[in-house]
């Protein structure tokens, strides 16, 4: 099987007042057509950067993409892409929606114009051929009157529409894989199960393959076929959703478990996880996750590589090396 998308030992390091922030340390996955894999991780591990490099939308400085990474998108370099060959694969190869539907939309234009206008960035059409596609867009989205809704304003549609109106913007030129950055993360509970739903229907009509990116395990247990956790810009486990649920085998994965609030149930306190993420500019050596970890023993000083743990499930972990080595 050929990926869709093939990330190899993507590095991404900006030059901060405190020293180089490597953000993004030696991340590969790779993406399979109509496959949904989630990025998990608590914040400041790395996602957003990681899915910001994908689509090359950092700015070079401050960010530094190591020239050895490779962003493989149907076999091509996105790294090595620029002007048109980027913008093909930025409409219809890889679109993003990002967290924050308020100040991913311009405030001062209409609905209409900004999705015909990101139709028209990207391919040939006349103008009215770019309203009536936004206009199906909108009705795909689930957007109430889609003809009337192209006239308004960002501030007039709520916290759901408008994340609603991104996904259109991002669905328009037919991507074959969807990055989602956190897309549900500023709406209230109701509407995240909204938001989820539909961008699992949209997945299956669209046959899209999708990186859901978020912090919370219960949604990633909803939608993903597979699941990379990241902490400290690597990534520290990777395995089936079953499998990840079932056995997972970093001490970081069980404690994103533990406190993983449920979508279904009602909101209860869970422990979360002692300590915080480090500044990128600050990784423990050894293991990263050593300082907050249960299990943290003299070996952990030396930095664990990606270890087999099973068929398709890789730690980052010694204890996957330990007679019944599963935390506990
Ligand atoms: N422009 C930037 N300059 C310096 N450091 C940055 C910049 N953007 C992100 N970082 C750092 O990179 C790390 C990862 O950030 P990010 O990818 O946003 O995490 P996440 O999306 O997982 O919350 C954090 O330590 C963050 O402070
Ligand atoms: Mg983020």
């Amino acid at each position: 099987m050929t990926a869709l998308l093939e990330v190899r030992d993507l590095r991404v390091t900006f030059r901060t007042a405190d020293g180089p922030a490597r953000a993004v340390d030696g991340v590969s996955f790779a993406l399979a057509a109509g496959e949904t894999l989630a990025l998990v991780g608590e914040s400041g591990s790395g996602k957003t950067v990681t899915a910001l490099a994908l689509l090359r939308l950092l700015a070079e400085p401050p960010a530094d993409v190591d020239p050895a990474s490779r962003v493989l998108f149907e076999g091509r370099d996105v790294l090595q892409l620029d002007g048109e060959a980027l913008r093909r694969v930025r409409g219809a190869g890889m679109a993003m929606v990002f967290q924050e539907p308020m100040t991913s939309l311009n405030p001062v234009l209409s609905i209409g114009l900004q999705i015909t206008e990101t139709v028209q960035a990207h391919e040939r059409v006349t103008r009215r051929g770019a309203r009536d596609r936004a206009a199906d867009m909108l009705a795909l989205v689930g957007l109430p009157d889609p003809r009337a809704a192209l006239g308004r304003y960002p501030h007039e549609l709520s916290g759901g529409m408008r994340q609603r109106v991104l996904l259109a913007m991002a669905l328009v030129c037919r991507p074959r894989v969807l990055i989602a950055d956190e897309p549900t993360t500023a709406l209230d509970v109701t509407v995240q199960a909204q938001i989820l739903e539909l961008l699992a229907e949209l997945r299956e009509r669209l046959g899209m393959a999708m990186l859901l990116i978020t912090h919370n395990l219960g949604i990633a247990a909803g939608i993903a076929d597979r699941i990379a956790v990241m902490y400290g810009g690597q990534l520290v486990e990777t395995a089936s959703r079953q499998t990840l649920f079932r056995e997972p085998r970093h001490p970081y994965t069980l404690g994103l478990l533990r406190a993983a609030p449920r979508l279904d149930g009602p909101a209860a306190p869970t422990p979360a996880i002692p300590g915080a993420v480090p500044p990128a500019t600050a990784w423990p050596t050894g293991c990263r996750f050593r300082p907050r970890c249960p299990h943290a023993w003299a070996r952990c000083e030396t930095a664990p590589p990606l270890l087999e743990a099973a068929t398709a499930q890789q730690a980052r972990c010694w204890l996957v090396e330990q007679p019944g080595g599963a935390p506990a």
